[in-house]
């Protein structure tokens, strides 16, 4: 087996079968016992494929049992509610995953007979799903010898292979794809690319691999360049940006008002309450009214009280969140996208997760005037 590489870097020939042997032996023995491997079904691997697009296996586990729960087929997912969707995603993050999804399961539902299309092609003409998840789903459901490559086994094909060219950039891990392709055998692709994810959490791991008990030792490349830990090259981070922003938490009686995010925004399609950013060292106070009434486009606020100051990350950045409580005595006019709700109707929408934490706090859910006394 040859893989060329962009610059035609020629990778080292391996034996596939005896490779593949020797890893499904190990996978058989020491594979994980995840909630999604109960079943070879197109929908549970799909769902649990695109929940694990960009987060943790343990992180999944529960959030993918509820989720069956609630959808256990693709014609209920079709047939919820978006906003359905998206509560049961609340807390997974990239929302655009559980939108795309449940846009997919209508598709299938509309124009497949609620059958999954079982070719990689057919695969990736539905939404969210791309060049790794048509992989996972063809090879774990449908037992067809697709490769994959996601952040586990690219580093396992790369320290096989012994490739020290990046691997950060669109378009770098194109040789670990041919690589994979030329390695996944007919029997029992699914376990194969399985066994390789499962290999790179537990034994092929970034810092510290355990090599002492990798079924594929004798074959690794790296390991007799003696370059295991320079496999694969390491990114450059991104810089870490900080961000200042307020959230202002406006009262009328037990009323309070939410904006829907849109699409473009951070967690588009999810509640959040109205929000601005704020200059890095602004004292908040003097400017509290004109900056919520600003916030608030025009609605007036009286009282502003300050309520929290949360920290939380979204991609690279950093985002400090003052959360400032002020009185609205008028709605205001009809807005798309804005809505007064009450505050016991707030556990039932599907909202960031910086607004569910506001929407946590408790002195939120008291009567406004008692907390205006008690802080006079
Ligand atoms: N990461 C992505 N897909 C996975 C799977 N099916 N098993 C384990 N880890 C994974």
């Amino acid at each position: 087996m040859k893989v060329a590489g962009p610059k035609q870097q020629t990778l080292r020939r391996l034996d596939s079968r005896a490779l593949s042997t020797a890893l499904v032996g190990w996978y058989a023995r020491a594979r994980r016992d995840l909630p999604w491997r109960h079943s070879s079904e197109p929908y549970p691997v799909w769902v649990s494929e695109i929940m694990l697009q960009q987060t943790q296996v343990e992180r999944v586990k529960d959030f993918f049992s509820r989720f069956m729960e609630r959808f256990p087929t693709v014609d209920s997912l079709a047939a919820a509610a978006e906003h359905e969707v998206l509560r049961f995603w609340e807390g997974l993050g990239y929302y655009r995953r559980a939108r795309q999804l449940h846009a997919a399961a209508q598709q299938i539902v509309a124009e497949y007979q609620g059958e999954f299309p079982r070719s990689t092609i057919g695969l990736r003409s539905l939404p969210g799903i791309g060049r790794y998840t048509a992989g996972a789903i063809a090879s774990i459901a449908m037992n067809l010898p697709e490769p994959i490559v996601e952040a586990n086994s690219r580093r396992v094909l790369a320290r096989l292979a012994g490739y020290q060219k990046r691997l950060d950039r669109p378009g770098d891990d194109e040789p670990m794809w041919t690589l994979a392709k030329s390695l996944v055998p007919k029997q029992h692709p699914g376990r194969f690319n399985q066994a390789l994810m499962d290999l790179g959490a537990m034994v092929c791991t970034p810092d510290r691999p355990l090599c002492g008990r990798c079924p594929l030792a004798r074959f690794c490349r790296a390991k007799q360049q003696g370059s295991v830990d320079r496999i694969p090259l390491k990114a450059q981070r991104r810089a870490v940006v900080q961000v200042r922003e307020v959230a202002i938490v406006a009262r009328r009686g037990n009323r309070v008002l939410v904006e829907r995010r849109t699409a473009g925004e951070w967690w588009a399609g999810l509640w959040d309450f109205p929000r601005a950013l704020l200059p890095q060292r602004d004292p908040l106070k003097g400017s509290a009214v004109a900056l919520a009434s600003a916030v608030l486009k025009g609605l007036k606020c009286r009282k502003p009280e300050h309520l929290a100051t949360l920290k939380h990350s979204v991609t690279h950045h950093r985002v400090t969140l003052e959360v400032v409580q002020c009185q609205v005595t008028e709605a205001g006019p009809r807005t798309i996208g804005r809505r007064w709700v009450r505050l016991a109707e707030l556990p039932t929408m599907a909202m960031a997760s910086p607004a569910r934490r506001i929407a946590r706090i408790q002195a939120l859910h008291e009567p406004i005037e008692t907390i205006l006394s008690l802080r006079k």
